[in-house]
């Protein structure tokens, strides 16, 4: 469900015309739709309403303050894996007790720096972290709470790149070895066993990956928790898959179904994190075709995005549907036959710079607005400046008003950090 929709002729996002947005604020720019965040929000609480879970927002689908401020005061959590992801939440005026913090290589000042503010825990993923959580904590006189995250070992048939959760991957700790380390955990005075944690990957399109994992974990955390009474919360990850292609994704009450019956078995109380569901279709990226090529058989519509602006189909082979901005709505996918597949490329000195491959598309020419949609998630927050380029604006809408939550870089903060006359200094050995 969104809401970038076409009428009279023309691709609104809610009530603006978003051929007025890239008036106003230039090609490339990314645009997000606070309604569709918001309604994603609502659409996963009232799904597991039966389990009342915390939703702890996973910040690196999308860190745009604008965005995290609409999702906080939709009450959400935030799942964070950098202190830089704690500064941005934080600024959004996030409660701390409502932070989680992931990630396979935690820094000790990270560390410190969650537990002065006070987050509700870290997930933790190996021996060694434990060890150094616990010096960093009992330095600090704190206790830090933990959740073990574990690697139930699940393919969740996603794009290799983005599947987490089997052996084999740098992520959690195998599961045969996780009650082990949940009760070193236990067992140390700094430390507080708080749950268990998985994530198995991104962009899952099936509801049978989470159940067999979350049936995992919890199986773990009910062991655990007949003789360590702290433990509270089962944390199931993120990774619900969205349509980029067609409207085929499972509806969040196909996921709840097969996931609350085995939370509520346990009697703990659920985490899940979120990112790429409630973002993903809520934004998009506005370019305009720079020229039109011939290239042996093919034909080139070259755009002013570029692999820096948007990875994703560099990557990962990601599909992004992509349309002019002013005509008529799509033709439903598979539908269009009279159109010719061309190849929408970027700017970028790379082969593998680009947006869609063999894309059925209307005939556009110079100057003509096309909308790269579904790029909410791991679109802006993956952009670079390679080849010198400067990042483009986001803007946020809501009804029929706009906010430009982040500017377009300028050439001046292209060199901002570059110090080209620093003087040589002798270094002593
Ligand atoms: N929790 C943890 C521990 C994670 O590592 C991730 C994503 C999430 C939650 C959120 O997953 P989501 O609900 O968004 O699927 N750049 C890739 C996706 C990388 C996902 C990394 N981890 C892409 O563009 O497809």
């Amino acid at each position: 469900m969104d809401w970038f929709r076409h009428r009279d002729g023309q691709l609104y996002c809610e009530d603006v015309p978003l051929a007025t947005i890239a008036e106003r604020v230039g090609t490339p720019a990314y645009v997000y739709s606070a309604r569709t965040i918001e309604h994603h929000v609502e659409a996963i609480r009232e799904a597991f309403a039966a389990v009342d879970p915390l939703i702890c927002y996973a910040v690196k689908a999308n860190g745009n303050l604008g965005v995290l401020r609409v999702l906080r005061e939709a009450g959400t959590g935030f799942d964070i894996v950098s202190v830089g992801e704690m500064h941005r939440v934080l600024m959004a005026g996030a409660d701390p007790t409502k932070i989680v913090f992931s990630g396979v290589g935690k820094t000790a000042s990270e560390m410190q720096s969650a537990l002065e503010a006070g987050i509700l825990m870290f997930n933790v993923e190996s021996e060694e972290e434990v060890e150094i959580l616990a010096g960093v904590a009992a330095s600090m006189d704190r206790i830090a709470s933990v959740a073990i995250r574990v690697n139930p070992d699940v393919d969740p048939k996603t794009h290799r790149y983005i599947s987490t959760g089997q052996a084999e991957t740098k992520f959690g700790v195998d599961i045969e070895r996780g009650e082990a380390l949940a009760r070193v955990v236990a067992g140390t005075p700094s430390l507080r066993l708080v749950g268990v944690h998985c994530h198995i990957g991104s962009q899952i399109t099936s509801v049978e990956p989470f159940a067999r994992a979350v049936a995992r974990i919890a199986e773990l955390a009910t062991t655990l928790r007949q003789d360590i009474d702290t433990v509270e919360w089962l944390n199931m990850g993120g990774g619900f898959g969205i349509y980029y292609k067609d409207g085929k994704a499972p509806e969040m009450s196909a996921y709840a179904e097969a996931i609350v019956p085995l939370v509520q078995a346990t009697g703990l109380k659920l985490i899940m994190e979120p990112g790429r569901v409630i973002v993903g279709n809520a934004g998009a990226l506005l370019t305009r075709v720079l020229l039109t090529k011939q290239s042996g058989t093919r034909r080139f519509v070259v755009v002013d995005a570029g692999m820096n602006d948007v990875l994703r189909p560099s990557l990962y082979e990601g599909y992004h549907r992509i349309w002019p901005v002013l005509g008529d709505a799509p033709p439903p996918l598979g539908d269009e036959g009279g159109f010719e597949p061309c190849h929408v490329v970027g700017p970028i000195c790379e082969t593998g710079d680009f947006l869609a491959k063999d894309r059925p598309l209307p005939d556009v020419g110079r100057g003509d607005l096309m909308a790269v949609m579904s790029a909410g998630a791991y679109g802006f927050v993956m952009a670079s400046n390679y080849n010198d380029r400067c990042r483009p604006p986001e803007v946020l809408v809501r009804g029929d008003e706009m906010a430009v939550v982040r500017v377009r870089e300028t050439l001046d903060d292209l060199v901002r950090y570059d110090r080209g006359d620093a003087p040589f200094e002798q270094v002593n050995a």
